[in-house]
């Protein structure tokens, strides 16, 4: 498309970036930068930053970054025309008649061809239903006590057995037989040419969460294999990315979503009135049908089966939603196995009380973990312990994992005095390990200072250097680095005035030395912005330099933190966030 680069500029100037992503995700500002987590993969602390002065993103941890038409393409799937007109459109800006490129009109006359003929069969299927020819269908509806409501509100239909209905449906209404196949909708031999993908199945239409048809699953009304079929995976069939029944969910005023196993659970418990139930589409639960459902700040209770595939999928999703920052319950079917049972055999009633009732999903697997132990033998239960407090390592908030711990040792009958000194040196063990680092990082003139002090103070002054060399490193390396993490005490104060300084704008090294009345002090203070390298780094491995050196430094500060551990809470928290810290470090290859 031929867009003029003022207009581009003119929608981009009128859309600010933060208004913008913040409608989609939660940010926290700083100075000029706003910081939260990141859409475009899976964390549990911030390395997402909007910058509203330059209006770009950027994460720190997946490196995805743009500007504001790149955020809508990346996150609502959108291309940039859409993305144009979308912002245009939020402005009040009137775009010009545009001129595409014929292979962009292809493109886009394609995809819109594909999701008409979604739509089409998904018509087809619903008029099937309810034709003479449905009779099996909606004869199988009935016996799953499927109103007809519902089986309108979820669109329900039937394929018939003939395996050209569909395919003559569709090219009759015009669609070609590519757009058909690359709907997901057909088969092709070479004998028969293009033949239905479903047959004699009750059919079950896919939707995106705007609601749009994106897919179906198909299931047979007797016993045959598979149970249910399901469109193949494309790229407007993306089954890690979506979830069944979400279109619907997210209007409920239902303080939270209802993870079920499968289809038919979403159905019976949209029919008994929690219409905050979704599911899957016959994948497990991934981290990004977590991202997903972040957007909607609400609670996750899982209500898979209660048998042991059940349990594992379940301590799975636990698991994800946790590192995507969010609360996850688990609600007991017993003795039923999955919604659809309960309701049918206890009713709504009694299954909102089961809601009511969810156990906390930390809890739920403290009491799974429970299972492989037994208690009343002194070695099993010490080893149970230094389990539930590694387990209690993941919370990085210390009111959050005090709750936790006593929670916990309540229910277990564990000292809660012992629990906390497990779960700091647990801590401190997890922080432990050795650093890689790929820049040899010590004083220039190694002969004469190589005491371990002096490395560390060493890489506390190089931090301080390149701070002051190029301040934009700054907003990156606050995130893992707070004064306090400068041992040596003359570089703390440093640090301490340097990050308030450039926080505010403001920092000038002169201010600094000027702090200090000592001539020594301020020597010293001088030398800290002329530390060098041992050895010269390349521009492009400055940024994996910089890694290191903070690693070095976090390092260093946890070291001495976790080996000087009383029973001080507030340096225990310390330690853990350290231990967080240090874990996301080593992950990621620059910062
Ligand atoms: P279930 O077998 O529990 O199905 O599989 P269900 O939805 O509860 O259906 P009923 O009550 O037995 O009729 C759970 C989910 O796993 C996927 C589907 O998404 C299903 O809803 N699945 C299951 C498949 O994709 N293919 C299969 O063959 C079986
Ligand atoms: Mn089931």
């Amino acid at each position: 498309m031929m867009i003029s680069p003022d207009i581009k500029s003119e929608v981009r100037d009128r859309n600010d970036i933060v208004d913008i992503i913040s409608s989609y995700v939660h940010l926290k500002r700083h100075g000029n930068n706003y910081t939260g987590l990141c859409p475009f993969h899976n964390e549990k602390t911030p390395s997402f930053s909007v910058n509203q002065r330059d209006q770009y993103f950027y994460c720190f941890g997946c490196h995805a970054g743009g500007d504001v038409f790149t955020f809508l393409q990346k996150y609502e799937n959108m291309t940039f025309p859409e993305a144009l007109k979308f912002l245009a459109d939020r402005a009040g800006i009137t775009l010009p008649e545009v001129e595409m490129t014929e292979e962009m009109k292809r493109n886009l006359s394609r995809k819109n061809q594909i999701y008409d003929a979604l739509k089409a069969a998904e018509n087809f299927f619903y008029q099937q239903l309810r034709s003479e020819r449905g009779e099996l269908g909606k004869k199988y509806f009935a016996s799953r006590q499927l109103t007809e409501e519902t089986l309108h509100k979820f669109h329900l239909g039937y394929s018939l057995q003939y395996s050209d209905a569909l395919v003559n449906y569709l090219r009759k209404k015009g669609f070609s037989d590519d757009i058909i196949l690359d709907a997901g909708l057909a088969g092709f031999s070479e004998r028969d040419g293009l033949y239905d993908k479903f047959t004699n199945r009750v059919m079950f239409p896919i939707y995106d969460q705007a609601g749009k048809v994106i897919g179906f699953g198909g299931r047979v009304m007797g016993d045959a294999k598979p149970k249910y079929l399901n469109s193949p995976e494309t790229a407007f069939f993306e089954k890690r990315k979506n979830l069944y029944g979400l279109q619907l969910a997210r209007s409920s005023k239902a303080k939270q979503f209802i993870l079920c196993e499968g289809y038919m659970d979403v159905i019976s418990m949209h029919q008994a009135g929690f219409t905050q139930a979704i599911a899957s589409l016959g994948t497990s639960f991934t981290p990004e049908q977590a991202m997903l459902l972040k957007r909607f700040d609400r609670d996750i209770y899982l209500a898979y089966d209660s048998d042991g595939a059940g349990t594992e999928a379940a301590l799975r999703a636990i698991g994800i939603l946790r590192q995507t920052g969010m609360v996850a319950r688990v609600i007991s079917m017993q003795p039923y196995k999955d919604p659809d049972e309960f309701i049918k055999n206890l009713g709504a009633e009694e299954y909102q009380k089961r809601i009511d009732e969810a156990e906390n999903g930390f809890l739920f697997e403290i009491r799974i973990l429970r299972r492989d132990y037994r208690i009343d033998d002194p070695a099993e239960k010490t080893k149970f312990e230094t389990e539930v407090a590694k387990k209690l390592c993941v919370f990085s908030e210390e009111l959050e994992r005090e709750n936790y711990l006593n929670a916990v040792a309540e229910q277990y009958g564990i000292p809660k005095d012992s629990l906390k000194k497990r779960v700091i040196s647990e801590a401190a063990r997890g922080g432990l390990k050795t650093a890689q680092e790929r820049v040899q990082i010590r004083p220039a003139n190694a002969e004469k200072k190589s005491s371990a002090e002096e490395h560390a103070k060493y890489a506390q002054r190089l931090l301080l250097t390149w701070l002051n060399e190029d301040k934009s490193c700054f907003a990156r390396v606050r995130e893992y680095i707070s004064a306090e993490d400068f041992t040596d005490p003359l570089y703390r104060k440093i640090a301490e005035r340097m990050f308030a300084d450039l926080e505010a704008g403001v920092f000038r090294p002169v201010e600094i030395i000027g702090m200090f009345d000592e001539v020594e002090d301020q020597e010293a203070a001088s030398e800290v912005f002329q530390t060098k390298l041992a050895t010269e780094v390349a521009k492009e491995d400055k940024e994996k330099a910089l890694r290191d050196i903070v690693l070095r430094v976090k390092q260093e500060s946890f070291d001495r933190l976790s080996g000087s551990l009383g029973s001080d809470v507030s340096a225990l928290n310390r330690v853990v966030e350290g231990k967080h810290i240090l874990e996301k470090l080593r992950r990621i290859e620059r910062i």
